[in-house]
């Protein structure tokens, strides 16, 4: 079996979720119709659809989805078909009750929503390979299925579960992970507190008690998680692959998953497919959405991807859902396309009109094809429609920004010495600075190999294996500039103060460690003097033992007057950096600034808001550029903008809010 690495269609992907299941048989035809109108090519079906694919147990019922692909396929629109096994059935939750998922207080949860039974429960194993099996056996060849779906964001609604059956597969996986009583006790440092264990039946899951959990169980215990989801997605994806060769996903959620390792999970699928939702009280919300592009392409290891679902409008689950401006989808889908993506997916095609995500917008809208919505829609299908050479094109970057799963999850656990530093507000804040100064990033774990940057940053390294260390040390010798934030290499893989004291696994590239963290309070604050700019500091300062590292920023007022605040330290060929306290995006400015001169970065110019990415294709290079400002915004560039197929020589003028692909000859354009 020759198995495909990309589904066979003939474009970019442009569809959504299509759940006809909602919608009498005539309505399927008009959607079908609508469908072509709007430029769509591809739909996810069957996501939800266990209840009606094996109405009992054992018993399957494939005529309705036989009549939709066939449906489709005649209208020359492929599928992407969903195992339906994030929401199972009825009937599931009746016949095995001991399979639904309990909760940290030891609630049971029940049926009546959607949301995956626990994911350790040998019943729910069992049944979701059995449906993913009949659907590949049936499906494998059917002409209009050209990628299959695996599940439906794993992490999410639930993922923790604290059921007996997870209990029992906890034992398990400690006994595989470290083969002795002996080694859990070290790892997790149980002689603090009394926690000795001496029987496995004593190991609990880290559910609600008196106190603070061990933290070091906490971080095995969002391990074994992810591991326990994994495993669900590979038995399906098994369960596919025996029977299909067609590729095979399920759809992440980048920044916004907080369970899933993303960087094992890219591992497992053919094709990396992601879903973003704009989190609307942040007016910077498209910011959150490239960066969340950089790391689903940065995934897939540069490798084109999917967006599997955003919405055309408001979403109906923040507090006040706030519908897309004029203009704004087609922002947000070209930031996703010039970051990667392959496919610009919807969630859904046609909005319910029952149900909970009723007020959820959709590409058909309940307002109908009259809408703004749907003629925004249809805009942006006949755009991707003349983006076809655009596919397979990479985007390329000299700066790595550090992200791993396993400092998020260390540093989230409670008890911190400031709980506002958070792994994602400091993400953010540095993606933001990097976005703003127009340069391109992708991101990295803190193990791979990093020689192919000039700039390696590191928002939020908490957690820092020895490993690690060692890495990022051998990189700025051999000349590579690191820029490493507060509060870093502090604990290893078990939360334990690394030996040496705070940052030991870095003293070597940044020429320090830290004696003390010095949190301030509310409104105290301070100032750091660097260059000549006084910038704003809240929140966080520490006390530096310098050695080696020369001071560049010093402290002016808060708990360490005078002291130094910013370092560069030289090692090798290379420098390592280090910003001890807590600045926004204003501040970080100058810091960027001097670092980038060090590292021969050169920060793009052009006006703020004006976002441009290149992609590069075997013969052509693709420039997206996305103008978020409330004016127009002028430009150099030569080569054809491909939407409204022009030539251009020279400067181009891209008005406020539009966007705007150029074909640029790799020789003249380049990454502008
Ligand atoms: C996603 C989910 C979809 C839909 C959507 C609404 O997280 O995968 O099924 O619920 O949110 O925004």
């Amino acid at each position: 079996m020759t198995v495909h690495t990309w589904p066979q269609l003939d474009g970019i992907a442009y569809g959504g979720d299509y759940n006809p299941e909602q919608w009498s048989r005539d309505v399927w035809d008009e959607d079908v119709a609508l469908m072509r109108e709007a430029g769509v090519n591809f739909v996810s079906v069957g996501i939800f659809s266990w209840a009606l694919l094996e109405p009992r147990e054992g018993e399957f019922d494939f005529a309705w989805l036989d009549d939709l692909l066939d449906l489709l396929h005649a209208h020359e629109i492929a599928v992407d078909l969903g195992t339906p096994t994030a929401s199972p059935p009825a009937w599931f939750y009746a016949t095995y009750p001991d399979a639904r998922v309990v909760t940290e207080d030891g609630t049971v949860l029940g049926f009546g929503s959607r949301g995956m039974v626990s994911h350790s429960a040998p019943e729910y194993r069992a049944a979701i390979e059995r449906v993913a099996g009949e659907l590949a056996r049936r499906y494998a060849d059917h002409p209009a299925v050209v990628l299959w779906h695996v599940h439906n964001e794993y992490g999410a609604p639930v993922s923790d579960d604290y059921s007996p059956h997870a209990v029992a597969a906890w034992r398990l996986w400690l006994q595989e992970r470290y083969g002795s009583l002996d080694a859990v006790n070290a790892a997790w440092g149980t002689n603090f507190w009394g926690q000795r264990y001496l029987e496995w039946e004593h190991l609990v899951a880290p559910a609600v008690t008196a106190s603070v959990i061990n933290p070091a169980m906490k971080l095995d215990w969002a391990r074994f998680t992810d591991e326990q989801l994994r495993a669900c997605y590979c038995i399906e994806r098994d369960a596919i692959r025996a029977h299909a060769a067609q590729p095979i996903t399920t759809n992440f959620m980048a920044h916004q998953s907080y369970n899933t390792d993303l960087w094992k999970w890219a591992q497992e699928v053919d094709v990396v497919s992601d879903d973003h939702y704009l989190w609307s009280p942040d007016p910077d919300a498209h910011v959150g959405l490239a960066l969340s592009a950089d790391l689903t392409r940065s995934v897939a290891r540069g490798r084109p991807w999917i967006l599997m679902e955003h919405s055309t409008s408001a979403v109906n689950w923040q507090g006040r859902n706030i519908a897309k401006q004029p203009g704004e989808m087609h922002r947000n889908a070209f930031t996703h396309l010039g970051r990667g993506a392959d496919g610009i997916l919807f969630f859904q095609w046609r909005a319910s009109r029952s149900g909970a995500e009723k007020f959820h917008s959709a590409m058909l809208p309940h307002a109908g094809t009259s809408s703004r919505v749907f003629r925004e829609v249809t805009s942006l299908g006949q755009h991707l429609g003349a983006l076809t050479d655009v596919r397979g094109s990479r985007v390329t970057a000299d700066v790595a920004v550090l992200y791993d799963w396993e400092s998020l999850w260390a540093q989230d656990l409670e008890w911190r010495p400031a709980d506002e530093l958070g792994f994602r507000e400091r993400m953010r804040a540095y993606y933001e600075r990097l976005w703003r100064d127009g340069v391109t990033v992708d991101f990295a774990h803190p193990e791979d190999d990093l020689s192919a940057y000039r700039l390696v940053v590191a928002p939020a390294s908490y957690l820092l294996t020895a490993a690690a260390g060692e890495n990022l040390t051998r990189y700025v010798a051999d000349g590579g500039t690191l820029l490493v934030s507060c509060f870093a290499a502090v604990v290893d893989e078990h939360d334990a103060v690394h030996a040496g004291g705070f940052g030991a696994p870095l003293k070597t590239a940044l020429g320090l460690t830290v004696e003390e963290f010095l949190p301030m309070r509310d409104g105290e604050g301070c100032v750091v003097e660097l260059d000549g700019h006084e910038l704003t500091a809240d929140v966080w300062s520490e006390d530096l033992v310098l050695d080696g590292a020369q001071v560049r920023g010093t402290y002016r007022g808060g708990p360490v007057d005078g002291a130094p605040a910013i370092t560069r330290n030289t090692h090798g060929d290379g420098t390592g950096w280090y910003v001890s306290s807590r600045l926004d995006v204003e501040a970080l400015a100058p810091v960027l600034a001097a670092v980038y001169a060090d590292a021969g970065v050169k920060p793009a110019d052009r006006p703020e808001g004006l976002e441009i990415v290149t992609r590069h294709g075997e013969d052509s290079d693709f420039v997206v550029a996305v103008n978020h400002r409330a004016e127009a915004a002028e430009f150099p560039v030569q080569g054809t903008e491909m939407l409204s197929d022009t030539p251009v020589d020279g400067m181009f003028r891209l008005g406020a809010g539009d966007v705007a692909v150029f074909r640029t000859s790799p020789a003249r354009g380049g990454d502008l």
